[in-house]
Parts: structure tokens; C-alpha cells; sequence
């Protein structure tokens, strides 16, 4: 890979300087990454000791690959493509390279959990997007909160953003068929698919409201209660 290149391009010198300072900042967020992991692992090993049932139904994080940041540099239109910026706008500006996904089992545990984790000290809530209140045009939805953790390093603490998305196991089981779908089409779904996936992503948030129903009478919950 290149860095922002001079007329004469980096030395071999310069590119080893840009590689280990690339491969620092991917370790920063693989850190971030774990300390969330580890937050949110903590309360659910809490929920299913001390608790009726757990409301996590699964967690899973990943750090974005140094070619998709690549891309998506080049997507925003912040450096030339194959090349990267200074990586202080790197980071201020893609705020998705630490991403984890906590797929919840109904839809009043996705705020829950919101509350939850971004109650924890370490936890700085930069940026929501309430994509469950006001789903995509595609039909998508979940909760995304941008936060931000403080990482310990021997060289003092570094502040690093991490995406949560919070969704339940139907929006979750949606975002993965109309991710493949997009895939498949690659990018170009035809009107009619389009439209059927609309249709059934009602059909899957219908299904919450009935699984949430089902579940609050079981547990003698009103419905003004949480
Ligand atoms: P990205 O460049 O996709 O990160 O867009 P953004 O920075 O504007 O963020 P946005 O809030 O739109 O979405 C971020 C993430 O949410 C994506 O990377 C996906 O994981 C997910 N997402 C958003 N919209 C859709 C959608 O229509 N379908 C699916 N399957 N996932 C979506
Ligand atoms: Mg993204």
C-alpha cells in the first residue's frame, strides 16, 4: 500500500515509517474492539446469572481490513484512491473501523442495552443514529451508537471510536439476506427485489412487536413497563 504521495513518491525509508505507523493504528482499534467486547461480555455473563433471561442473543466485532479503509477513504473523497491521509483524518473521519454488533432478542433490548453500556465510565457516546425509529429506505434497521473508549498504551491513552449496532435477531436475519442480495447485484437490485425486501422487512418487524407482545405477557410486563 501507498501513502499520499510526493511528485517523487516515498522513499523505501518513508514507506517502512507509514507501515508501522498504519500497523499502530489498526492494533489501537483491534484494542478498542476488545475493550467493548469485553464490557458487553461482561453484562451478558451478568444477565444470564442474575437474570429471568439474557437479552444478548449474540456479539460480534470485527476491525476493518487496511484495503477497505483504502476504499472508503477514497469513497469519501479523502485522498487519491490507493492512498491514504494523514491518519489523524483517517480517524476522525471513519469512525467504523472498530464495528461490533450486538444482536439483541427484542426490540426494547436494543435501547436497553444502549443505556447500559454507554452508562459505563469508559464509555463516551459520540454519535446516534436510530435506524429502529426511522428505518433506511431499503427497510433497514438497527440502533448505531459511534462511542468512544480510552486505550492504555505505554505511550499514555488513546481515545478510539468503535460502532455499535444494536438489532434484534429479525433485523439481524433482514440486514444479512439484503447484504447478500446487494452483493449478488452488486449494488444494482433490480426495483422489483428492492420492493419485496421492503415487504419483508415489515414482515420481520411485525414479528418482533408479536414476539415482544408474547414475551411481556409471559413475564406479566405491561406494556408502559420496560
Ligand atoms: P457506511 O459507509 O456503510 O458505513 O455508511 P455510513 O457511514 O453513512 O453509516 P450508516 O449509518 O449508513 O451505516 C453503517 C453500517 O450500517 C453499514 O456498514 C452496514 O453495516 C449497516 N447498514 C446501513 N444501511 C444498511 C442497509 O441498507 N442494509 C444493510 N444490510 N446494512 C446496512
Ligand atoms: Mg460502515
Amino acid at each position: 500500500m501507498t501513502v499520499h504521495e510526493s511528485v517523487t513518491g516515498p522513499t523505501p525509508d518513508e514507506q517502512r515509517l507509514m507501515q508501522r505507523r498504519l500497523e499502530k493504528f489498526m492494533l489501537e482499534y483491534e484494542f478498542a474492539l476488545r475493550e467493548v467486547e469485553t464490557i458487553v461480555g461482561i453484562l451478558s455473563d451478568e444477565f444470564a446469572h442474575m437474570h429471568d433471561y439474557n437479552p444478548i442473543e449474540h456479539v460480534s466485532g470485527r476491525v476493518k481490513s487496511a484495503d477497505s479503509i483504502i476504499a472508503k477513504v477514497a469513497r469519501k473523497g479523502l485522498a487519491p484512491p490507493g492512498t491514504l491521509p494523514d491518519l489523524d483524518v483517517v480517524r476522525a473521519s471513519i469512525t467504523d473501523i472498530a464495528g461490533i454488533r450486538v444482536t439483541c432478542s427484542f426490540v426494547d433490548d436494543a435501547y436497553r442495552l444502549f443505556d447500559l453500556l454507554t452508562r459505563h465510565r469508559d464509555i463516551t457516546v459520540l454519535q446516534v443514529k436510530d435506524y429502529i425509529a426511522q428505518p433506511k429506505p431499503s427497510g433497514y434497521k438497527s440502533l448505531h451508537a459511534v462511542v468512544e473508549t480510552p486505550v492504555l498504551l505505554s505511550t499514555g491513552h488513546v481515545r478510539i471510536p468503535v460502532e455499535i449496532q444494536f438489532r434484534t435477531v429479525a433485523m439481524d436475519f433482514w440486514a444479512s439476506l439484503e447484504h447478500k442480495i446487494h452483493y449478488k447485484f452488486d449494488g444494482e437490485v433490480p426495483d422489483r427485489v428492492r420492493a419485496e425486501l421492503r415487504d419483508v422487512a415489515q414482515a420481520a418487524a411485525d414479528l418482533d412487536a408479536r414476539m415482544l407482545r408474547v414475551h411481556r405477557e409471559v413475564h406479566g410486563i405491561r406494556s408502559d413497563e420496560t
